[in-house]
């Protein structure tokens, strides 16, 4: 398959930085082909504008996007898989990436209204896979109700949403004062991750 890695994190010494290797690597072996698309590196403008508010509330299908937006549904027309890689931040993903869906899952490539309902997406995506690390314990995140509401906005919605077939996330939790087995087990769990998508 050919995997479009969109990473979100400012920092190459960061867990998540760690992460992305890991999960590449897996990916790599299995033999995929993989392109990634770092965020912060690409400083991917992920502030909405007036003009391009004004775009997606036109409900023109046809109206043109931002050249930057265009480069990005691009590669999501290329690839037969996705992955997001990032930190978990107040319980979501960080502003950019935010960003990055607000800019890139536009009308008419996205969605479709007809008769006001929402009708159908040019997005053809076999699966996707959120891998984000998290410093509280699944298991904690699970008991309070956060990694469910996490999995509905970036599964539900703003994946399976959108044309993506299959959708799954994955957080590799403890990380806030995890020993160095946690780290250890995370980092297998993303090579595997990537082993087996
Ligand atoms: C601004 C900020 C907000 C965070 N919010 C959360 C959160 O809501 N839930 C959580 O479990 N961890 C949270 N964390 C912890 C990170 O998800 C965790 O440390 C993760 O392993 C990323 O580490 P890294 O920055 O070394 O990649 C937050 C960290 C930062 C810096």
């Amino acid at each position: 398959m050919y995997v479009y890695v969109v990473f979100a994190h400012p920092s190459k010494e960061s867990f998540t930085w760690e992460v992305l290797g890991e999960f590449v690597r897996g990916l790599e072996h299995a033999g995929h082909s993989v392109e990634i698309g770092d965020l912060y590196e690409m400083e991917f403008k992920s502030d909405m504008d007036l003009d391009q508010y004004k775009r997606e509330t036109a409900l023109d299908p046809k109206a043109p996007v931002p050249e930057d937006v265009k480069a990005e549904q691009s590669k999501i027309d290329k690839a037969d898989g996705l992955a997001f890689v990032y930190p978990v931040w107040w319980s979501d993903c960080p502003a950019k990436l935010k960003g990055w869906f607000d800019r890139v899952l536009t009308y008419g490539y996205a969605y479709l209204y007809a008769d006001g309902e929402h009708v159908t997406s040019r997005i053809d995506v076999e699966k996707a896979l959120v891998v984000c690390p998290a410093g509280h314990t699944v298991e904690h995140l699970e008991e309070i109700g956060i990694a469910e509401s996490m999995r509905r906005i970036m599964i539900n919605d703003r994946l399976l949403g959108v044309g993506v077939k299959q959708a799954k996330m994955e957080i590799l939790g403890g990380m806030v004062g995890g020993d160095a087995a946690v780290r250890k087990e995370n980092l297998e769990r993303a090579y595997e991750l990537g082993r087996k998508f």
